[in-house]
């Protein structure tokens, strides 16, 4: 008996040591980290002071400019193996001492370099740069915005907005770890994304790059994928420093074209637009780039306000702003802000733009050497810029000259190709599913029709090999479009009737013939990719040959299933009301056709929501946390879906929400708990999303606002009980005098059918 105390309180000491120690451990790890963290920061802080003594003007003023790589490339019409012209590469880096080059070879079709090509490409650019005075590493950035875009058979995700329809804030994450990998193991040292802008303009043309309209949506996304791009420490071989873009305010032009005005108060930049950038200067982004637009008047390139007075003030920014491409001079050649190029990098410099993407060529670095010398611009300005751009090179290991990361192994493996069907999966939003008329069975006879079913480029979009991302033979012929990926799972007879709007006609009576021989039509209607100012439209609505085809299939009476891929919601509102089944694919990537056949056979239960609102008509762009004077009276809501939507091929309840007090004081934490339960036949995951209103307060406030969010999956029966905690943050918005506050009174929390309410003391 004493034996069996004794060996129970030795099991018990032993386990109260072993805790102690692990306390002990993880506090001198976490201390020990702090103190070297601090270390490296003066470490670094050193070295850039010391570097910067000794450095030249014309030094300094090259760091700060970025130049595009067919500075440096051999002139060619198929530059495919990334030639570098030695005597043009020495003039940029020995001669105007360029701190950073941008961009993939220039070629008519803009053909991606593979990973081999990359590599030398990068080591020739920095043995120029260690056969400089200084040997300062030359910088070298990408747009890898779903993936290493610009390296062959890279693994390219779904975009931002299929991403954020997952909301599932561990596959931001992967995305985030795999595509560092794949950049560095291309040799490249800087991605220019992720996208911070919130998506509330349905129109523009970059509105798939956003991760929705929904800010604490994009927060959570937008900041998984940087922790999992730059780790906790992005001077490690796989990991890379992001890049916030494009503060601030560009996403919402008025009039839906891309690089045109916003006009956007301080309140509602505020509320909807800052609030992503400051969360991504927290989660340790060292770089933003600056809106290519202008906001109330001021084109981003010239906002001392907000470049200077929030950035670095305010959000406490300590890393490089980086120009938009050309657009220091634009505030001369097109915005007519300055009266000559020289003004225009004035105003720019001044105004807090530490890099100048200027790309073709040095006018930047002779203006502002003038300038400088003029004692125009004061060389404490250059100074800061200077020191930023080399701390984070000194933060991103570049000063190291570490070996290239490996090939093997971080680059488009099986397990990150997996990661990215998963992704896929997760992405697509099952709209209507009208008697259950999917999932399909195997042995079902389909007759496929669209502009859309046998193309990857659409189901990519842009920054995809190329810019645009439509030169469709470029892409990897392993991967399957929606029409393959459905010929292969099908047991049935699959018959397509191709064409479209683009790149085809389409056959219209072919599809009313064909359809007699069919249990279903699939519909796969859309956009052809693009991106920027290319893709700029004057209408959401589809063009007619596409609404003549979807006509066309749904007077054959036979039951019709509509896909729809593209980056924006173009209007479909009467197909869709016609159509048996309706499925929002979005963009959802290189792995999208074998995702979309998944969901369509049942072989994966889909589970993806929409991120934004999906509009019924052109002009009904409401988002969903519209004000109360927006459902007053004759104004609605009424999107044909709204935020949030999606469904899934077995059921789910919420029930039993709580709050955990009935009052709070201000300034503290409420827990709300609820119950989710799959209550249909098949397993599958649930997000779960988590509404508050602030029911009375001296700023209109939002019907409702998502401030938290989780996704479980369960069996057929399973119920998991989940708990959030809604910080002071949440329930705070921007006061009468534009600082953030929390107001006592009454809010509201609701989850699925149920609301609750808890009271803020004064
Ligand atoms: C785009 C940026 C991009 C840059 C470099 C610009 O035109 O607006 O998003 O990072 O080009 O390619």
């Amino acid at each position: 008996m004493r034996k069996q105390n004794l060996k129970q309180s030795t099991a018990k000491n032993i386990k109260l040591q072993t805790k102690h120690i692990i306390l002990i451990v993880i506090l001198s790890v976490m201390s020990g980290r702090s103190v070297s963290a601090q270390e490296t920061n003066k470490a670094i802080e050193n070295k850039v002071k010391s570097l910067l003594s000794q450095m030249t003007l014309e030094e300094k003023v090259g760091q700060m400019t970025q130049v595009d790589f067919t500075v440096i490339g051999v002139y060619k019409q198929q530059n495919a193996e990334g030639q570098i012209d030695p005597v043009k590469l020495d003039d940029a880096v020995l001669k105007h001492h360029a701190g950073s080059i941008l961009n993939a070879p220039f070629t008519p079709d803009n053909k991606a370099q593979s990973v081999e090509t990359w590599r030398k490409m990068i080591r020739t650019v920095q043995d120029a740069a260690a056969r400089t005075r200084l040997k300062i590493p030359v910088i070298y950035g990408i747009d890898a915005i779903h993936g290493a875009t610009y390296t062959q058979n890279s693994v390219l995700f779904p975009q931002a907005i299929n991403m954020a329809a997952t909301f599932n804030a561990e596959l931001a994450f992967k995305e985030g770890e795999i595509t560092a990998r794949e950049v560095r193991a291309s040799g490249l040292q800087w991605n220019f994304s992720t996208v911070m802008d919130i998506g509330r303009q349905p129109l523009w043309p970059r509105l798939w790059e956003t991760f929705g309209e929904d800010v604490h949506l994009a927060t959570v996304m937008g900041t998984s994928y940087i922790k999992g791009h730059q780790g906790d420490d992005f001077s490690a071989a796989d990991k890379a420093p992001t890049c916030l873009k494009h503060y601030v305010g560009y996403s919402y032009p008025l009039n839906g074209k891309d690089r045109t005005p916003a006009w956007i108060g301080e309140r509602m930049l505020r509320e909807y637009f800052l609030p992503t950038f400051e969360a991504g200067v927290k989660a340790g982004s060292p770089t933003v780039m600056v809106n290519s637009a202008e906001v109330d008047g001021i084109p981003g390139h010239a906002n001392h306000h907000y470049l200077t007075t929030i950035l670095r003030g305010e959000l406490g920014f300590k890393g490089i702003a980086v120009s938009d491409w050309a657009d220091i001079e634009r505030l001369y050649t097109r915005d007519k802000m300055a009266a000559s190029p020289k003004e225009a990098v004035k105003i720019a410099v001044m105004a807090g733009v530490d890099m100048s993407m200027v790309p073709f060529d040095f006018s930047f670095y002779d203006l502002l050497i003038d300038l400088v010398k003029s004692g125009e611009v004061p060389m404490s300005r250059i100074d800061e810029a200077v020191s930023r751009i080399l701390t984070v090179k000194h933060q991103a290991g570049l000063f190291d000259s570490k070996p290239l990361l490996p090939v093997e192994g971080n680059f488009a493996t099986a397990e990150a190709i997996e990661t990215n069907r998963q992704a896929a999966r997760e992405s697509i939003i099952l709209a209507k599913n009208d008697h259950n008329i999917l999932p399909l069975k195997k042995d079902a006879s389909i007759l496929v029709a669209g502009p859309t079913a046998n193309l990857l480029s659409v189901m990519n979009g842009g920054w995809t090999i190329t810019w645009q991302g439509a030169t469709e033979y470029l892409y990897p012929q392993e991967k399957l479009t929606v029409l393959e990926a459905i010929q292969e799972k099908s047991a049935g007879k699959v018959t397509y009737v191709g064409g479209g709007s683009f790149y085809a006609p389409i056959d219209i009576q072919k599809v009313a013939d064909e359809a007699q021989n069919h249990d279903v039509i699939l519909l796969s209607l859309g956009e052809h990719p693009y991106t920027e100012t290319l893709g700029n439209i004057e209408s959401l609505n589809l063009d007619q040959a596409q609404v003549d085809l979807a006509n066309a299939a749904i007077a054959t009476g036979k039951p019709v299933v509509l896909l729809t891929l593209g980056g924006r919601p173009r209007i479909i509102t009467s197909i869709a009301e016609r159509a048996s089944g309706v499925i929002l694919g979005f963009l959802p990537g290189m792995e999208g056709g074998e995702a979309i056949a998944d969901i369509l056979y049942g072989d994966y239960n889909p589970n993806g929501r929409l991120p934004i609102t999906y509009p019924r008509n052109t002009n009904g762009i409401t988002p969903y946390d519209y004000k109360p004077i927006e459902s007053f009276e004759l104004n609605r809501y009424n999107p044909l879906y709204p935020f949030g939507h999606g469904l899934s091929y077995t059921t789910f309840e919420t029930s039993g929400l709580k709050v955990e007090k009935d009052k709070i004081n201000q300034g503290e934490n409420i827990n709300v708990t609820v119950n989710v339960k799959n209550t249909g036949p098949l397993t599958g995951k649930e997000a779960v999303l988590v509404y508050i209103n602030d029911v009375a307060a001296s700023v209109t406030r939002p019907n409702k606002q998502l401030k938290a969010f989780k996704k479980v999956e369960l069996n057929p029966g399973q119920t998991e009980s989940l708990s959030f905690t809604l910080t002071p943050h949440d329930l705070s918005f921007i006061g009468v005098d534009l600082k953030r506050i929390v107001e006592p009174g009454d809010f509201k929390v609701m989850v699925g059918n149920e609301t609750v309410g808890f009271t803020v003391m004064k």
